[in-house]
C-alpha cells in the first residue's frame, strides 16, 4: 500500500507539502512524515502540538477513483485503522468521538485531518492527516492542554516503538482501503459504530449557532452523525463540537 515515504526533521505542516507532492503527481500511498511541525493544523484552523519526537505527523496521500461525496468515508476507514493499530501495537483499546477524534480514557491522543483535491465529479487526492500522540509525559503537553491530551504512553504505560505503530497504522488503512473498495461502506461503518465513543450516548452537539441535544443513534454514509431529539426527531449533524449531555 505504501509507496514512499518522505521523512523530514523539522516542517511547518505536513499537509501543504502532500498537497504540493500530489499535484506534481506522487501516487497514492505516498506519505509526508515528519519529526517535528512547528505550525502543525487541526480541523477549523486551530493549532495541533506536534513536540519533536514524541509523536507521528504525517499525511497520507491516497488517490482512489472514486466520486468526491465519498471521500469522507476515508477519515473514518483512517479512524477505525488507528484504533486497531494502536490495539495492536500498545495493547489499549481507543474509542472514535465523532467526528475524528480518538480518545482514550476520555483524552485526546489522536487528531484526523482530511482535505481533498478534486474536479467536480472525480476525486485527484485525498490528503488524510495524521497525528497520534505516542511518546509525551504529561509535562510534554502545554498547559492549555493538560486536561484534555493524553499519549498512548501515558495510557499504555510503556514507551512505544513510533516506527512499529506508523507502520501498522499505514498497513491497516492500506487493509480497510482495500475492504471499502471492494465491499463498500457497510463494514467500515460496522467497526467505527462499534469503536464509537459516541454513538449511544445523549450528547450536545454545539454549533455555530445552535445547540442540539440528544441520543447519538449512528452515522451516515457520508459520515453525518445522526442524534433524536426528546421529541422524537433525527437530526443531520454535519459540522460541531460534541460534548455529553447532563
Ligand atoms: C484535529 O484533531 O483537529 C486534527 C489534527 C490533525 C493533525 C495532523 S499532524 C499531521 C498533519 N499535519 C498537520 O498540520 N495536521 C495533521
Amino acid at each position: 500500500f505504501v509507496s514512499d515515504i518522505i521523512h523530514y526533521e523539522s516542517v511547518g505542516s505536513t499537509m501543504p507539502i502532500a498537497h504540493r507532492e500530489a499535484q506534481n503527481g506522487a501516487s497514492g500511498g505516498t506519505v509526508i512524515v515528519a519529526e517535528e511541525q512547528t505550525e502543525g493544523r487541526g480541523r477549523l484552523a486551530r493549532p495541533w502540538s506536534s513536540t519533536a519526537g514524541k509523536g507521528i505527523w504525517m499525511s497520507v496521500i491516497l488517490k482512489p477513483d472514486i466520486p468526491p461525496h465519498r471521500a469522507p468515508q476515508f477519515t473514518l476507514i483512517a479512524a477505525v485503522s488507528i484504533c486497531r493499530a494502536i490495539r495492536e501495537t500498545a495493547g489499549v483499546e481507543a474509542r472514535i468521538k465523532w467526528p475524528n477524534d480518538l480518545l482514550i480514557g476520555g483524552r485526546k491522543v489522536t487528531g484526523i485531518l482530511t482535505e481533498l483535491q478534486a474536479d467536480p465529479d472525480r476525486v485527484q487526492a485525498i490528503i488524510i492527516g495524521i497525528g497520534i500522540n505516542v511518546n509525551q509525559e504529561t509535562e510534554d503537553f502545554p498547559e492549555e492542554l493538560a486536561d484534555i491530551a493524553t499519549s498512548v504512553r501515558i495510557q499504555s504505560g510503556h514507551r512505544i516503538d513510533r516506527a512499529a505503530l506508523a507502520a501498522a497504522v499505514l498497513r491497516n488503512i492500506g487493509f480497510y482501503s482495500k475492504i471499502y473498495l471492494e465491499e463498500g461502506f457497510a463494514p467500515i461503518k460496522m467497526l467505527w459504530e462499534e469503536n464509537s465513543d459516541t454513538i449511544g450516548r445523549k450528547v450536545n452537539a454545539v454549533m455555530m449557532r445552535e445547540t442540539v441535544t440528544g441520543t447519538a443513534i449512528g452515522i451516515t454514509e457520508e459520515g453525518v452523525l445522526e442524534i433524536r431529539t426528546e421529541d422524537g426527531a433525527i437530526r443531520g449533524i454535519y459540522s460541531a463540537d460534541i460534548e455529553p449531555a447532563e
